[in-house]
């Protein structure tokens, strides 16, 4: 079984993915580590992410760089941001996933276009959402948590902008996959929004 989990940042689709991937016992690939170790890479090379071809050159990186803490950082994930909208970039880093999805017994990937581009014939697709401010509120309490001094207003121009560029590009925009069963997390917890994903795929495998 493939389970595509999609949505904006901050929506809770990775927590929500990484649940349904131990309950079912699937492997699990987080897709947006690939494009900010795509920006990262670019960045530390003295590329610019708005350059495809300096962006493409940097699909090159190496697997340590999936576990680099910096690829956490607020910088990364803009740069992947910025990346991820080059038809090259979104190009290289395709068959990598679609080989991850399409593995032996299944699996579980979450991102922006898995349940369209990836992942299209996935038996379970779920799209993960939440408003801009609710969404801004988690990242803002996330990111206090971890001692950083950012104000609420800037976390929140930032998901509007990420939204903006994720959601306009031309190249695999992010988009609710027409059978994409919705799962709106504004008023549910962790777990709540966990077994509402597990309800969800449990109807349809
Ligand atoms: O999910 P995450 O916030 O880690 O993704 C970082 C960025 O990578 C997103 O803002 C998005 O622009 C891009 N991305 C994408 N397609 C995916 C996963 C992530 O374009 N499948």
């Amino acid at each position: 079984m493939i389970i595509a989990v999609d949505g904006p940042a901050a929506s809770g689709k990775g927590t929500v993915a990484r649940a349904l991937a131990l309950h079912f016992m699937l492997p699990y690939l987080d897709t947006g580590l690939l494009y900010r170790a795509t920006g990262l890479q670019c960045l530390r090379h003295g590329g610019d992410p708005s350059n495809e071809a300096e962006a493409k050159a940097a699909t090159g990186f190496s697997d340590a760089m999936m576990d680099d803490l910096e690829i956490r950082s607020e910088a990364a994930s803009r740069a992947a941001s910025v990346v991820s909208a080059h038809p090259a970039v979104r190009q290289a880093l395709l068959e990598r996933q679609v080989d991850f999805a399409t593995q032996p017994g299944g699996a579980v990937l979450d991102g922006r276009d898995i349940g369209t581009v990836i992942a299209p014939h996935a038996e379970a697709k779920l799209f993960v959402t939440a408003s801009p401010e609710t969404r801004a509120k988690r990242r803002f309490a996330q990111l206090v948590g971890e001692g950083s001094k950012v104000a609420y207003d800037h976390v929140l121009t930032d998901i509007l902008a990420r939204d903006e560029r994720d959601s306009s590009r031309s190249a695999a925009p992010l988009k609710r996959a027409d059978d994409a069963a919705l799962l709106e997390t504004d008023d549910l917890n962790v777990q709540q929004s966990i077994a509402a994903a597990i309800a969800l795929v449990g109807g349809v495998s």
